[in-house]
């Protein structure tokens, strides 16, 4: 039974979301998961067997969190696969997909040589309401839930 660790940064809270929803996911295919807000974890994460970072971008920016994250446990990533996911366009059109990516790609190449087992942009949604009451919402759940299922594959065999 892998033992997976889903920590998520989030500034309006649609990230904790998706980080839930992949959760259940994991869960539901038979994993031990906890799921923590990435600046709450302070402990090695060589405990778990996998670790999934999500988080979403704001300005071109991957939240400040993830970065904390990935820099405050690098050394643990030498035997932890670790697996990220941004949050990222609320245009759903090509360019706004490719720019996201590119953003999140940048993002990972200023933490040098980790490798990620698997990378991932889902869309975003609108931080609040807009003049006629809708809230954009571009994630695509079933997606989500396809690539979480694909994650215990890349954790580490027990023992
Ligand atoms: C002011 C603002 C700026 C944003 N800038 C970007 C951006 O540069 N690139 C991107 O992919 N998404 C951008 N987004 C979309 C957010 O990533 C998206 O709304 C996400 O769902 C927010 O996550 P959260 O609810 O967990 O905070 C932006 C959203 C807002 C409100």
């Amino acid at each position: 039974m892998s033992k997976i660790l889903v920590a998520f940064a989030t500034k309006n809270g649609s990230t904790e979301e998706v980080a839930r929803a992949i959760a259940e996911t994991l869960r539901r295919d038979g994993c031990v998961v906890d799921v923590r807000r990435a600046r709450d974890v302070r402990q090695a994460v060589a405990g778990w067997d996998l670790v999934v970072l999500g988080a979403p971008i704001y300005s071109g920016r991957w939240h400040r969190d993830a970065h904390r994250f990935l820099k405050r446990h690098r050394d643990d990533f030498e035997v932890v696969p670790v697996a990220v996911f941004a949050m990222g366009p609320r245009s759903g059109d090509e360019e706004g997909w490719q720019r996201s990516r590119a953003q999140l790609d940048r993002a990972l190449a200023k933490r040098g040589l980790l490798a990620y087992v698997a990378v991932a942009v889902f869309g975003g949604v609108d931080p609040s309401k807009q003049q006629h009451g809708e809230r954009r919402d571009l994630r695509d759940w079933e997606a989500i839930r396809a690539w979480a299922t694909g994650l215990p594959a890349f954790a580490r065999p027990p023992g």
